[in-house]
């Protein structure tokens, strides 16, 4: 079994498309053994997409991130991490495929409804951003 963290973000909790996001998820036989629902602070924000501080979208993503709340969940299913961004699809909706959540409900690269990790170290990283070992269930 794997662990992936997954953020369904700002756009999307705020359209009201949570629910229809996360049946999807269990649809597809994710367990969800963590989740909740935060409204992040920029410092937050910050902190938590560290790895792209030198990108030219960093204030536009960590302003965004921090526009409304988010639900932050962790995910366990064999391929976890895989079938997650698989589920996902492409960063920008515009080029996801048919089926994929960004491309249901993504409106922009910005506003792309979902988060995942990438890999091992960054699922570990950002799996203990938000969650202790004593929250999961
Ligand atoms: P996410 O998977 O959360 O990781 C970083 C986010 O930055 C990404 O989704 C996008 O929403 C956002 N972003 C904005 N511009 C870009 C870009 N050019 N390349 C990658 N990510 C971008």
């Amino acid at each position: 079994m794997e662990r992936t963290f997954a953020i369904i973000k700002p756009d999307a909790t705020a359209a009201g498309d949570a629910g229809a996001i996360i049946t999807r998820i269990e649809k597809e036989g994710f367990k969800i053994i963590g989740l909740k629902k935060i409204h992040l602070s920029k410092k937050q924000a910050e902190g938590f997409y560290a790895v792209h501080k030198e990108r030219p979208f960093f204030g536009d993503l960590t302003d965004f991130m921090c526009s409304a709340p988010c639900i932050v969940m962790i995910l366990e299913k064999e391929n976890a991490i895989k079938d997650w961004r698989d589920l996902m699809g492409a960063t920008n909706p515009a080029d996801a495929a048919e089926g994929t959540m960004r491309k249901e409900f993504g409106k922009s690269i910005d506003n792309n409804a979902t988060h995942g990790s990438d890999a091992p170290e960054t699922a570990a990283y950002e799996m203990a951003f938000f969650f202790s070992e004593l929250e999961l269930v």
